[in-house]
């Protein structure tokens, strides 16, 4: 193994693998219409099953891998998404999760579980039909809330996340609040990242931390928890023992202690999400050559806070 470490100290031990770039839903925070997801959609082929478990087992001998989580674009789109997850199990890495909008969950929950996937994080940004429309260019919040539900009767972890926008969904704070509490699972809220075609303007639709917990606080008493290593989100219980995180990219910023490598569906690696450079790894390269790879990879990790990028969520995963 390799002691592949920055000044920090930080390393790869969470492995986030975008299977393909392209989504059946349309969000405003990935992209600018129809036309923009069309051409993601048009977008290059994935690899297939056995090339990305091949890229994984490869990582995996070379970094302290303990997680894999897959996420597109979509990844219940992805061809052959159980026999990767039973792959992934198969070569050692114990904790295998999926990061998904849930539109096709309903009937796919229980293959899911069966394979070997242990959690779920569900996008879903409105429980109001309109309101989700609004966000997602579609009408399937009936649908996804199956899903949901699926999820949690074949017994996988299943968390909600949701991204706030200001003027456009922040009016479901509580209803989302209320219906994660509902099921006894656990919602996270969102500030807007600049990412994509929001790079110059996310600002304007940012819902603070500060915000959001000034909402809810106005409705429960809550107490926060520590915050875990590595962690991406900050978590309050109410008095009724219900939870809930904020992940705050932009007012509390987490890379000082950030563990993720992504994995894009064509094979390129990204050491952070504010880098848009990939990083190619060939299949006939050297571990050598790998380990000089994740380390340049490690080195496009920021010491502080997240800068931005021209990548898309569907593009580089969540
Ligand atoms: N800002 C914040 N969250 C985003 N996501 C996608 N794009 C953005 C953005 N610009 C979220 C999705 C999903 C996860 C993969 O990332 O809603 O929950």
């Amino acid at each position: 193994m390799s002691a592949l470490q920055d000044q920090y100290g930080r390393t790869f031990r969470t492995l986030r693998v975008s299977l393909l770039q392209h989504c059946n839903l349309g969000c405003v925070y990935c992209v600018a219409g129809e036309d923009d997801l069309k051409q993601a959609n048009a977008g290059k082929e994935s690899l297939p099953v056995d090339g990305l478990l091949a890229m994984i087992g490869r990582l995996r001998d070379r970094l302290p891998l303990d997680t894999v989580r897959l996420t597109g674009g979509e990844p219940l789109l992805y061809p052959g998404l159980t026999a990767l997850i039973r792959g992934i199990r198969a070569a050692g890495i114990g904790a295998v999760r999926m990061t998904t909008n849930g539109f096709l969950l309903e009937r796919m929950a229980v293959g899911l579980k069966e394979a070997g996937l242990e959690a779920l994080n569900i996008s879903l940004d409105a429980v109001d039909e309109d309101v989700f429309f609004r966000m997602s260019r579609r009408h399937s919040v009936t649908r996804i809330i199956k899903g949901v539900d699926a999820a949690i009767a074949a017994g996988l972890r299943v968390k909600i996340n949701a991204v706030m926008m200001k003027g456009i969904n922040d009016c479901q704070l509580l209803p989302l609040l209320e219906f994660a509490f509902s099921r006894g699972i656990t919602v996270r809220f969102l500030e807007v990242m600049a990412m994509g075609h929001l790079h110059d303007t996310a600002g304007r639709y940012l819902v603070s931390q500060e915000e959001i917990l000034r909402t809810i606080g106005g409705h429960y008493r809550i107490v926060p928890e520590e915050r875990a290593a590595s962690a991406t989100a900050r978590y309050w219980t109410t008095d009724a023992g219900h939870r809930f995180g904020i992940i705050a990219n932009e007012s509390e910023p987490f890379c000082r202690d950030c563990d993720r490598l992504r994995l894009d569906s064509s094979g390129h690696i990204y050491g952070c999400l504010s880098s848009n450079q990939p990083i190619t790894l060939q299949p006939h390269e050297t571990a050598a050559e790998w380990d000089i790879k994740l380390r340049e990879a490690l080195g496009q990790k920021q010491a502080l806070k997240f800068v931005g990028s021209d990548l898309s969520m569907l593009r580089i995963g969540g």
